[in-house]
């Protein structure tokens, strides 16, 4: 193996930058040559292949988004798409890949290895921390403290009107940002995608709470909830319960940007490091993650197909501290 490409797919999350460093200098240190594909899968159908040096590199880990772009890419969803990438991949005599993403990125690198015989490893990297096999994925911290300073500067605002705020923060099929963050804001309560949500419920939780005095309030919406976005919820509960005076905030792209955490900068710069590691001990189809502090890899197909499960009982934890 001579030459290695680096690619980020997907939404971009904090610390993707920080994974690209680790790639390109550990390749280098291998005596490997280095070359960054623009745009997630579209360079490489497009042809946009540029050599990183240790150089291009430098004064990029404390920053947010991806110095190489990124792209849903819709042209790889295709064969055709996908044939051209490998003629690219060929013509510059690439021999292997490291890509960086979420999900998507995961299900069309699977592919791609499958049908040209090519080595692919991967580092999870998306906000919303829904890949099994590791117990962070890069950027989540980043997006989670990202939304817990929003919600410290919201509470002050409510408690001062007495009011009761719906944040809603991303996660289309996940609750880990939502739980976390609700957790760490203290939420009064906090409603995810894997669990239903019982407006009844809440409404409980709502009741208690004004009995006791208690005013205003945060409740944390992930974008993906079966009961509706944060607007749905609140007006659900305006509906049936008018006592409090409602006030709805959609947190939305924030939380993908901004100067990575120590964490993720920490956990992107392992998972850089270990996909080049494996690719040289001639590993492929794989996610680098850290579990229990330790590196794990687990096969796309798995990490793509299996639930990390979101923990119930921190849910109820929740509830029970902020009552
Ligand atoms: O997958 C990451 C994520 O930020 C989700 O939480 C969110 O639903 C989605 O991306 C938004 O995607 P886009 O930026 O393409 O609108």
């Amino acid at each position: 193996m001579k030459k290695i490409g680096i690619l980020t797919s997907g939404g971009d999350a904090p610390g993707m930058n920080a994974a690209i460093r680790a790639v390109v200098r550990t390749g280098l240190y291998n005596n490997l040559e280095v070359f960054g594909i623009m745009d997630g899968y579209n360079g490489l159908i497009n042809d946009e292949f540029v050599k990183m040096e240790s150089s291009s590199v430098s004064n990029i880990i404390q920053r947010g988004g991806t110095i190489l772009r990124t792209a849903r890419s819709k042209e790889f969803i295709e064969k055709e798409g996908r044939e051209k990438a490998y003629e690219n991949l060929k013509k510059h005599e690439i021999d292997a890949m490291v890509v960086i993403g979420g999900n998507g990125t995961f299900t069309g690198a699977n592919i791609f290895i499958d049908e040209f015989d090519f080595p692919i490893m991967g580092a999870p990297g998306t906000i919303d921390n829904d890949l099994y096999g590791t117990d962070m994925t890069i950027g989540y911290d980043t997006a989670v403290n990202t939304v817990v300073q929003a919600v410290d500067k919201i509470r002050d605002t409510a408690t001062s009107h007495n009011r009761l705020f719906f944040v809603e923060v991303m996660g289309r099929d996940a609750g880990f940002i939502a739980l976390r963050s609700g957790i760490a804001g203290g939420a009064e309560d906090i409603l995810v995608p894997e669990t239903i949500t019982y407006i009844d419920e809440l409404i409980e939780i709502l009741e208690k709470g004004f009995r006791k005095n208690k005013m205003s309030g945060i409740i944390i919406v992930a974008e993906g909830d079966d009961a509706g976005g944060a607007f749905e919820v609140a007006r659900k509960v305006k509906e049936r319960y008018n006592h409090y005076d409602t006030r709805v905030t959609v947190l939305g792209h924030i939380q993908r940007g901004g100067s990575p955490t120590a964490i993720d900068r920490i956990v992107a710069s392992t998972m850089g490091h270990y996909t080049v590691n494996a690719l040289l001990e001639g590993r492929r189809g794989e996610m680098v993650g850290i579990i229990n502090n330790k590196v794990a890899y687990t096969p796309f197909n798995k990490a793509i197909k299996y639930n990390k499960g979101i923990r119930r009982d921190l849910l109820k934890m929740a509830r029970i501290l902020a009552s």
